[in-house]
């Protein structure tokens, strides 16, 4: 069959690359896709805009694709599911009423509320001076959220009331348009991060590979946030126990909820997770999609046929399909343009990618890259590529990551070293203990 998956970053280059395997799959559509999606077997790229929900329901009705996959919110969230339901096509993903569960902030902390989902204590604001106020009283540390989608560059975590006040300013002021019309303010939790991803019918579920995501741009978590700059799966620190825990505490309860309110959930569901130090997950967020850059570790490490869990899905039979995975871990290195997170500059030659040795372990996968008009693969966006490392364990997939990030060069190429530090830490830690 033909497959059409929406986006064009990393996390679309590695549902691709993944569906490609599928003996069941003739070719997959991607749109807009990038120069890495062009160049694999039994793939192609059409000129269709992720956000262009007519445009891409023209093109699958003109390919006959029998199944789209969806990969960024935006879409989600403005019903691409519902419109190609509505035509008669298979398309996986969240529609537009349970997608809000992303788009709006404010949703999804009521909703979280309302379901008794553990999250950070919060407060609404649609108008600047009331909001103020809250902070002042509130103090700092103190958490600003932009209410609806922002590209990840909608959240301050203030540690100081001047931090503070500005980020509420902004939202006010227009900066994120109507997504920062209203305004959530929240306590600062504290503990380490983590992603617990699954893919869901109603209320059946099946838990994929957990991961773990690194926000800032700079080694040893410092500098600005990003959209990810480096993921790797399993984390340690979701260990069986934890993962039960937030299954029933998280994942089914919010699951039912959405159900139960008339906003049955179909699709990938990630929970953004904050583990305090006693392993208590709080959410610190619903994203209604695959995770980017965790899905490109957690697609390779998958062994079991992605169109297979998503068919399950689409037939309601998730109970009845088994997912295998390969237990070494799997990491993956973001290379980020120059100026990336503020702007990102494009056009940058990318050296080194035809000579990486062959090796079945590792994988590049292309995020913001186009072909020039010689065809040279340039930089295009801000995550240029993830190079991605399956080892032995964390440390040894770190240092096959770091040495093909290495051999790739393009001018001003930021990325961290550090990738997998936390985990390698507490690697250490066993060791000494
Ligand atoms: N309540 C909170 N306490 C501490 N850190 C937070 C809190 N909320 C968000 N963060 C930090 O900000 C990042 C982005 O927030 P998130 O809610 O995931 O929004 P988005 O991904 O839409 O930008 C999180 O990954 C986390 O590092
Ligand atoms: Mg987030």
């Amino acid at each position: 069959m033909k497959i059409l998956v929406v986006g064009g970053g990393g996390r679309e280059h590695a549902l691709a690359w993944k569906l490609a395997q599928s003996p069941r799959v003739r070719e997959v559509i991607v749109a807009p896709g990038n120069a890495g999606t062009g160049l694999e077997r039994r793939m192609r790229n059409a000129e269709v805009a992720a956000t262009d929900i007519d445009g891409l329901l023209a093109l699958a009705q003109a390919e006959e694709v029998a199944l789209t996959v969806v990969g960024p919110e935006a879409p989600l969230a403005a019903g691409i599911v519902d419109r190609f339901q509505d035509a008669g096509l298979r398309c996986f993903g969240p529609g537009a009423a349970a997608a809000e569960l992303e788009a709006s902030k404010a949703f999804s902390k009521e909703f979280m509320a309302r379901h008794g989902i553990a999250s950070a204590s919060y407060a609404v604001f649609d108008t600047l001076e009331p909001a103020l106020i809250h902070v002042g009283r509130q103090g700092v540390p103190i958490v600003v959220k932009a209410d609806g989608l922002a590209a990840g560059k909608g959240v301050t975590v203030a540690t100081t009331l001047a931090q503070a006040e500005a980020a509420v300013r902004a939202c006010f002021s227009g900066r994120y348009g109507k997504a920062g019309a209203r305004v959530v303010i929240e306590e600062l939790v504290s503990g380490e991060e983590a992603s617990y991803i699954v893919i869901a019918d109603g209320d059946r579920y099946l838990a994929l590979a957990s991961s773990q995501d690194h926000k800032r741009l700079g080694e040893a978590d410092t500098g600005p946030n990003t959209g990810g700059m480096g993921a790797y799966s399993p984390t340690p620190l979701i260990t069986p126990a934890l993962a039960e825990r937030i299954e029933q505490d998280i994942i089914a309860p919010a699951l039912a909820g959405l159900e139960a309110e008339g906003r049955r959930f179909t699709g990938f569901l990630y929970a953004g997770l904050m583990i305090d130090d006693d392993g208590t997950p709080r959410v610190l967020e619903f994203n209604v999609r695959l995770g980017d850059p965790e899905s490109q570790p957690i697609l390779m490490r998958l062994r079991s046929d992605l169109l297979d869990l998503i068919e399950a899905a689409l037939e309601g039979q998730l109970d009845q399909v088994d997912v295998t995975w390969d237990q070494r871990p799997c990491l993956g290195i973001v290379m980020a343009a120059a100026g990336y997170p503020d702007k990102a500059r494009t056009g940058d030659p990318i050296l080194g990618l035809d000579s990486l040795e062959e090796n079945p372990d590792i994988k590049v996968f292309h995020g913001g890259t186009a072909n020039n008009l010689m065809g040279d693969v340039v930089t295009a966006g801000g995550r240029v590529l993830t190079v991605c490392a399956l080892g032995k364990d964390i440390a040894a997939a770190r240092g096959q990551a770091v040495n093909t990030a290495n051999a790739i060069t393009f001018e001003g190429a930021q990325f961290r070293n550090d990738i997998g530090w936390h985990a390698i830490i507490r690697g250490l830690g066993d060791l000494f203990a």
